[in-house]
């Protein structure tokens, strides 16, 4: 299977940790594709994915997938079901919607630094900058507030005692600890905090952490 990919990606390093997880990162073959706004890549948007989005899995019969939680669902299944997706019942629906909450966090903070390393000065939008990063911090709030429902690795109901929310979110705050480290989120969420420390030393995201992957 071959993956797209850009080691920056929190999208792409949530798969490629899941894929660590769930013992399948050998199958992967890593092609690392260009999909900046301004950088138009037309090659890639007719063969791969026309949102010219990351990540993307090639499947050995050419069939191709796009978008990280769909990814990430897959592998899950090609694993077995079950590993970092409860198979069913409200704690599936749950976890999917924590995924989505985390990854609309980080869609909000890679728009923020397209926004700030990509646009001209004269043309940025002040407003928008600060309602993108308002998403950020309103979503990390919600999780600060609830870490023991949300977060817990023990009520996380899957077999490998880490859940695809739980990735989404690492992988969200690695990106803020990458390009906004100025942030500091964690003064305003302790408990979060507290379990990232722990989390972000599993090896599926120490070795995917953007300021060492490559
Ligand atoms: C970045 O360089 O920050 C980045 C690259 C690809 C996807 C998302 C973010």
């Amino acid at each position: 299977m071959r993956l797209t990919y850009s080691p920056a990606s929190p999208f792409v390093r949530r798969v490629r940790a899941a894929a660590i997880e769930l013992g399948l990162v050998d199958q992967l073959r890593l092609e690392r594709v260009q999909v900046a706004p301004g950088r138009e890549n037309r090659a890639y948007a007719e063969s791969i994915n026309p949102l010219r989005k990351i990540p993307a899995l090639v499947l050995d019969d050419g069939q191709t997938l796009v978008e990280s939680a769909v990814i990430c669902q897959f592998l899950d299944e090609l694993a077995g079901g079950g590993k970092i997706i409860p198979a069913a019942g409200p704690d599936r629906w749950r976890v999917l919607s924590q995924q989505a909450i985390a990854q609309g966090m980080a869609e909000a903070m890679v728009s923020v630094r397209y926004e700030t390393a990509l646009r001209p000065e004269l043309l940025r939008w002040p407003l928008w900058i600060a309602d993108q990063q308002d998403r950020f911090w309103s979503g990390l709030a919600w999780f600060e507030r609830q870490v023991e429902r949300t977060l817990s690795t023990a009520g996380s109901r899957t077999e490998l005692n880490v859940d695809v929310s739980g990735l989404a979110l690492a992988c969200c705050l690695g990106y803020v600890d990458f390009r906004f480290a100025e942030m500091d989120w964690r003064a305003r969420a302790p408990r979060v905090s507290a379990w990232y420390r722990t989390i972000a030393s599993r090896p599926s995201l120490a070795e995917t952490d953007p300021r060492v992957a490559t």
